[in-house]
């Protein structure tokens, strides 16, 4: 399969994400986060923020995206593009970037904010020294 040129998975992945923000469910908040992450394969998946009225059981959009990629056989990610209305572009929470480095450590990260303004990362970057599987003590059952 020939790779995507990445301007290309960029764009592609701008249109899932904003197509995401417009479905984001935030009534408490009214922060509204669509998220598109592509797999190395180029597949992309996208996700949105779902606030609930018990506020810890909100998901955010980036976790979203990850879930439903993972639901279609994606676990090895190449980029996530996320969108929100801010004047900055946000970076993703902790929780989400912990469930981003279990499948992808070096995933590109790119934030898009109001008027089209974009900040990059690498997961690298934003949590560095993460806690992974190799970081749990072996059990006697474990392959
Ligand atoms: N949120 C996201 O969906 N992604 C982020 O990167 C930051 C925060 C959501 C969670 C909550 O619904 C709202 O934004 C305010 O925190």
């Amino acid at each position: 399969m020939t790779a995507m040129p990445t301007d290309d998975l960029e764009a592609r992945l701008l249109a899932a994400a904003r197509d995401a923000q417009a479905r984001a469910y935030a009534p408490y908040s009214g922060f509204r986060v669509g998220a598109a992450i592509a797999g190395l394969d180029g597949r992309v998946a996208s996700g949105c923020n779902v606030e609930n009225a018990a506020y810890p059981s909100s998901l955010c959009a980036e976790r979203g995206a990850v879930m439903a990629a993972v639901r279609e056989g994606t676990t090895t990610f190449a980029m996530l593009v996320l969108v929100t209305d801010a004047v900055e572009p946000t970076p993703p929470c902790g929780g989400c970037r912990q469930v981003l480095v279990e499948f992808a450590p070096g995933v590109e990260i790119i934030s898009v904010g109001a008027g089209d303004v974009r900040r990059r990362w690498r997961l690298t970057e934003l949590l560095p020294d993460a806690f992974l599987r190799r970081s749990l003590p072996s059990r006697s059952s474990d392959p």
